[in-house]
């Protein structure tokens, strides 16, 4: 099988990126979701070639970006982008505010429905809208939107809800008809559903993406997608990421972004997105078959050495939510983890009020970093 490889520590010590740089020489940092394989070839050449040409300077409209995403979104989803209803944003979170800004007054009430990622909290107060949590239930074992709690947000006046599809940090694939249900609901109370579809690239063996605006007329009328190859090839540092609609009046709205939106938008994300949608799915399918192996390794290593943590291993990505609260580390182990174990972990807490006892563990890495880091966590722990 072919695993992607990881550097060595030292050599990644010495990347400037966030999650190499954040904490001391002596901890493994399994925190911000960023992958520590080796950049895409393809994604690679389109960079250096970038550097050689110095070709360094803002985004023009470009149709080139818009294009491989809608041939990678057909082959991989049989989802039908027009091309010309893709507008690029510096990033998901940049996208997700300036549309809120354009959809919703100052004040007005938005969703989110917790665990969710953190800044998603950010992006409504910097939106100046109203957050709204209806929490995702998790009765019947397994993570699902609570519909109840959804109707009567939208009955009492919520204006727009910010879907994460999939769910990142419980690494929730919403289902078909779970989606359908939640157009539904969007379209009869006139909720505007903006829908975070960054880590879909990354669903794992098990699973499938769903992309909100395929199911139905319903989330075509009510529906803007975010999508970036941001995560899936390891893009965050080069801000791109594109805005989707499936609907001529959306759309237009779209259009209402300001100018700066394309111009604040990376030329290296840019060309380096291009490329990975163009030219990167065999990387891709690489990186699927690593991160599912790492993702049953992390469920062998917690069986065996931290047997009172509570792992669902995720149906996307490369997050896992880890329930500490047998381990009386209160209500931040990633806290206390990073104090005894040297490990670095997101806190539990920043993702929503059920993240108390909870830790979040990035497994983008080598099997080598994952079993060093477990092994620290349950020395920690006296095992
Ligand atoms: C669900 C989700 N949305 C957005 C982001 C950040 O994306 P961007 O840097 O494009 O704003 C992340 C990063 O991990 C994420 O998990």
């Amino acid at each position: 099988m072919p695993l992607l490889p990881v550097d060595s520590l030292p050599a990644l010590r010495r990347r400037h990126s966030a999650k190499w740089s954040t904490f001391d020489d002596d901890v493994l940092p399994l925190p911000v979701a960023e992958m520590d394989f080796a950049l895409a070839e393809p994604v690679a050449a389109a960079l250096t070639a970038a550097v050689q040409r110095s070709d360094t300077g803002y985004v023009p409209p470009n149709p080139e970006l818009p294009l491989a995403l809608s041939g990678f979104a057909d082959r991989r989803w049989g989802w039908r982008i027009d091309p010309g209803q893709v507008a690029v944003a510096p990033d998901v979170g940049v996208g997700v505010v300036e549309m809120l800004r354009l959809l919703v007054r100052p004040g007005d009430p938005v969703g989110i429905s917790s665990p969710v990622y953190a800044p998603f909290y950010d992006w409504l107060n910097e939106a100046g809208s109203r957050t709204v949590d209806v929490p995702l239930s998790s009765d019947r074992g397994g993570w699902r939107l609570d519909f109840e709690g959804l109707e009567a947000a939208f009955a009492a006046g919520l204006k727009a809800y910010v879907l994460c599809n999939p769910q990142n940090p419980v690494g929730l694939q919403h289902g078909r008809e779970d989606l359908e249900f939640l157009a539904e609901l969007a379209h009869r109370y006139g909720v505007y559903i903006l829908s975070d579809e960054i880590h879909a690239p990354l669903v794992l063996p098990g699973s499938s993406f769903v992309p909100f605006l395929t199911v139905s007329e319903a989330a075509r009328v009510q529906g803007f997608s975010f999508v970036s190859a941001s995560k899936g090839w390891n893009l965050a540092g080069l801000k791109c990421a594109a805005v989707v609609t499936a609907n001529g009046s959306n759309a237009d709205v779209v259009r209402r972004l300001p100018e700066a939106v394309q111009y604040r938008t990376g030329l290296f994300g840019v060309l380096a997105s291009t490329a990975a949608f163009e030219q990167g799915e065999p990387w891709l399918d690489d990186l699927i078959l690593t991160l599912d192996a790492n993702r049953s390794l992390l469920a062998t290593l917690i069986k065996e050495q931290l047997p009172d943590v509570g792992y669902e291993p995720p149906q996307a990505s490369y997050l896992a939510w880890l329930d500490f609260r047998r381990f009386g580390w209160g209500s931040d182990p990633a806290a206390h983890i990073l104090e005894h174990a040297r490990v670095g972990l997101g806190p539990g807490p920043r993702y929503g009020p059920a993240g108390e006892g909870h830790a979040r563990l990035n497994f983008g890495t080598s099997p080598e970093i994952l079993t060093d880091a477990v092994g620290r966590i349950a020395a920690a722990a006296g095992r």
